[in-house]
């Protein structure tokens, strides 16, 4: 759970280093199966062979994503899956002699990497505003902030009045809309903001009614973060396509999968090569990398994992509440193994000026928390145990002290 600073002292990883690492760091059964990989085949390029470790990968994927994404296309990270996906589904409409639906529906604060196609879909943010003039148009949804809704958290008509304006889009421009991206339930970089399953559940059922595809980005909430397997399992929908990276490779490796159903993969056979899907990276399923993800996924049997989950929501659960009365605090919220805390300052945002305070903070108090400007999470690496998740809500406990200041 710790990282060593060159001057001895020990910092607990309470994000799993951007939110990748699963197990703890330098986890044996990874860092072996990494060494015993890198022996037999370091790399050979995936087009016209395979390997074994990719084959493998592909059917352990298979057997815990929703069982109709049974097509896997690899690639090297979360932003580069989610280019993937998005030409996937545009060729798919080509493909399918509809190219007139080729247009991508995104949400309000959404979050998809900082390439170009994933920057585009990701809302105006700090990240992107250097880059406008290079971002693709994308139709922008209005996504649940149920903290902040009129309508009062939980409220009866709260996701009914949300996907209202989705409709209202869908059904004025559905015969152009190749797809709709989502981060499923969890917006990560946006703030940490908890989606009810109802919202996600009636954007699969309007996407179906008006023939788009459903794109999941469980980049972030892949691999147990929100408590099952994915986010999509929790809202039981199966989307079109999914990516997934991040924790893919319980945080060794850099590897991304876009997975898909046999209806998308379908239009991409046959004798025309206009149907053929030009994409491909130099290391794409580097079988290192490959080797490390069936070792981390090899983990989640042989060791608790789904126990160790639990046992951290568990602490959220009962150190959350503490924080909810406090008048310096906005709003908080919980998704698995995700805890959020918002504070009330009055530059709200990325760029809040307490951050850095909050995170210098922190790191003096042996714990790696990186606020999202005004609101301090925690995400860690499931090995953490509960006196050590203690551990960092007594930190952020102490930090509130900052705020009046
Ligand atoms: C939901 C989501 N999608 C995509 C990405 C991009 O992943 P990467 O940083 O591996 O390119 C991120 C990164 O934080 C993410 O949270």
């Amino acid at each position: 759970m710790f990282l060593e600073t060159q001057d001895g002292r020990r910092i607990l990883d309470a994000i799993s280093s951007w939110w990748v690492n699963l197990h703890g760091h330098s986890h044996p059964a990874i860092a072996n199966a990494i060494a015993e990989q890198s022996a037999r085949l370091e790399h050979v390029l995936f087009a016209g062979f395979s390997h074994e470790p990719a084959e493998e990968l592909a059917s352990r994927l298979g057997k815990i994503v929703p069982l109709p994404l049974r097509h896997v296309f690899f690639s090297d990270d979360g932003s580069t899956a989610v280019e993937v996906a998005l030409k996937l589904a545009v060729q798919f409409w080509r493909n399918s002699g509809r190219p007139e639906k080729h247009e991508i529906v995104a949400l309000e604060n959404g979050y998809h990497g900082d390439t170009v196609g994933a920057m585009s879909v990701s809302d105006d943010s700090p990240f992107t505003s250097a880059f406008a003039s290079l971002r693709i148009p994308v139709l922008r949804a209005h996504a649940p902030r149920c903290h902040h809704c009129p309508q009062g958290s939980g409220g009866a008509a709260w996701h009914i009045e949300c996907l209202k304006t989705l409709e209202k889009l869908f059904s004025e421009r559905g015969s152009q809309i190749a797809a709709m991206i989502v981060e499923p339930l969890l917006q990560g970089a946006g703030g940490m903001i908890v989606h009810p399953e109802e919202f996600l559940a009636g954007v699969r059922r309007l996407t179906s009614q008006y023939d788009i595809l459903l794109i999941a980005d469980e980049v972030l909430t892949g691999f147990g973060r929100t408590g099952r397997m994915f986010a999509c399992d929790r809202a039981e929908i199966v989307p079109d396509i999914m990516c997934v990276a991040k924790g893919i490779t319980g945080g060794f490796l850099s590897l991304a999968a876009t997975l898909t159903t046999d209806r998308v993969r379908e239009t991409f056979s046959g004798s025309d090569a206009t149907r053929t899907f030009f994409h491909g990276h130099s290391y794409t399923a580097n079988p290192i990398a490959c080797a490390a993800a069936n070792a981390n996924l090899q983990i989640f049997e042989s060791e608790p994992v789904f126990e160790r989950i639990a046992a951290i929501e568990k602490v959220h659960r009962a150190r959350l509440p503490g924080f909810a009365g406090d008048s310096r605090v906005t709003d908080v919220r919980m998704i698995g193994t995700v805890a959020a805390i918002e504070l009330n300052v009055p530059d709200a945002g990325y760029l809040s000026s307490l951050r850095a305070r909050l995170y210098n903070f922190y790191l003096d108090r042996g714990v790696l928390l990186r606020p999202l400007g005004n609101v301090v999470y925690i995400l860690p690496p499931y090995a953490i145990t509960p006196d050590q998740v203690h551990f960092v809500y007594d930190a952020i406990a102490e930090s509130m002290a900052l705020l009046s200041q």
